[in-house]
């Protein structure tokens, strides 16, 4: 597994464009692709038609509490693309919490360890 961040302070830079033609590529050269979406404007979620607001589960829960397998996969949505997958994110709750979380690495080992 070979983990990628596209990250900027700044919005309006290209980040989600970038993620998005990122993800494309890399599925048509047959790599599966896990988008986790972290911006809390939700953005690349809402590009894959999902409507954060009516997730039971998202990228959020996986920061705050322990997550069993079932969870994890419960969070995650498919695409209508082939090998891509999103972990969404709900904006509306994710912003002040995000701020206080800094060990945003520490996701990926979890869901990784857990699924695979
Ligand atoms: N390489 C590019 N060339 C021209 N416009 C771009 C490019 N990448 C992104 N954009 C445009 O810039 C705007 C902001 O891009 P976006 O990916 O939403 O930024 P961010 O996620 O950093 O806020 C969008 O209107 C997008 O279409
Ligand atoms: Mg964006």
């Amino acid at each position: 597994m070979e983990v990628w961040t596209v990250a900027n302070q700044k919005g309006g830079v290209g980040k989600t464009t970038t993620t998005i033609a990122l993800a494309g590529l890399l599925a048509e050269c047959g790599k599966k692709v896990l988008l986790v979406d972290t911006d809390p404007h939700a953005s690349l979620s809402y590009y894959f038609g999902i409507e954060s607001e009516d997730l039971e589960l998202s990228v959020y829960d996986l920061f705050v509490q322990v997550s069993t397998k079932e969870q994890i996969l419960q969070s995650l949505c498919p695409t209508q693309y082939s090998n891509i997958d999103i972990l969404p994110v709900v904006n509306k709750k994710s912003d002040t919490h995000f701020r206080s979380h800094t060990y945003i690495r520490c996701i990926f080992p979890r869901i990784y360890n857990k699924i695979f």
